[in-house]
């Protein structure tokens, strides 16, 4: 099959040529990838991956072998799915744990922007507890994991207050203040923090006393420097959040909000596979409004 592979040679460290097939275990399926959305985690960790490695967490595509325990969707099923390694490449093998069935009615490229950024939205969410009339602050709120967000957020009640700097859009999605910096923002009752460094510390300063800030992303790669005794307060929390695997169940919940016209998809970027390294320079040069998608072409 054809893959991007890992290798030194490259500005995003990826090259597209003849690799290995996947030989997948008895409880995977080998999809035949159409689609991979980009997330800027798998993007950043392909720039530094050892040489000759298949990467991409996204992949939608078809079925084209069934697992061998007999678990899992038949040959022919257009399936959405997430792991470690294997979304850039012809062929993918991934555990039936890690994927779910796209409605007839949603198209694969939308359906490959949900795994990491959708699923990351979702948990982040609902492990703060009850969003009704909460006051909910999405930093990094323009990007793939934020545009989630903000709309399940609001469809439960919260009060979304958006940061970004590019925040076109986003009042559509649902959130109710848009804002470009903290300078001026009342306190809040929970966190999804995208960015990192001096807009984690402003989003701890305004975390409401029994509040939650999940550290989601980095994207800022800055410090974070807290004055001192900032965390020696009222009891509050600041999480270290991973989303984990087994994606199966929160996959088939995001494509049924999607199906059911209920959560937008915006794909800031589409081409073809062959110009990876473009949409890379744009996701990181922050010109992707939403997600980056890879026509597996
Ligand atoms: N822990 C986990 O399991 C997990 C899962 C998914 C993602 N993440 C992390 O969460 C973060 C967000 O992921 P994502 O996929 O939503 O990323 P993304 O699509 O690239 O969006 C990130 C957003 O952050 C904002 N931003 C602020 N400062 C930035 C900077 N210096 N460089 C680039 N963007 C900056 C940008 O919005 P503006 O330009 O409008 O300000 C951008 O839209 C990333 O750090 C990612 O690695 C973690």
């Amino acid at each position: 099959m054809r893959a991007l592979v890992t290798t030194p040679d490259t500005k995003f460290g990826l090259l597209l040529k003849e690799a290995p097939d996947p030989v997948p275990s008895a409880d995977q399926v080998i999809i035949e990838v159409k689609n991979a959305s980009l997330n800027h985690g798998d993007v950043a960790m392909a720039a530094g991956a050892a040489p000759g490695r298949v990467q991409g967490w996204d992949a939608a595509g078809v079925v084209v072998q069934a697992a061998a325990d007999g678990t899992g969707p038949e040959v022919g099923a257009r399936v959405v799915s997430f792991g470690p390694n294997g979304a850039w490449a012809e062929k993918r093998a991934v555990s039936v744990k890690e994927l779910a069935v796209v409605p007839d009615s949603v198209d694969l490229a939308v359906a490959s922007t949900l795994p990491v950024a959708g699923v990351t939205a979702a948990r982040a969410l609902h492990r703060s507890g009850d969003l009704a009339g909460k006051r909910v602050l999405i930093t990094g709120a323009s990007g793939g994991v934020g545009r989630y967000a903000i709309q399940i957020a609001t469809q439960e009640g919260a009060h979304v207050v958006a940061l970004a700097r590019r925040g076109d859009g986003l009042a559509e999605l649902g959130a109710k203040e848009v804002v470009a910096d903290l300078d001026n923002v009342e306190p809040v009752d929970i966190v999804l923090e995208n960015v990192g460094g001096p807009t984690l510390v402003r989003s701890w300063e305004l975390l409401k006393t029994g509040g939650v800030l999940q550290s989601i992303g980095w994207t800022s790669m800055e410090p974070a420097v807290f004055q001192p005794y900032a965390t020696v307060t009222d009891p509050k929390s600041l999480v270290a959040f991973q989303s984990g695997n087994h994606y199966a169940s929160d996959l088939e919940y995001l494509l049924k909000l999607v199906a059911d016209g209920k959560l937008k998809v915006d794909i800031g970027w589409r081409g073809s596979w062959t110009e990876f390294d473009e949409a890379a320079a744009a996701l990181f040069g922050r010109q992707v409004s939403g997600k980056a998608v890879l026509d597996v072409d």
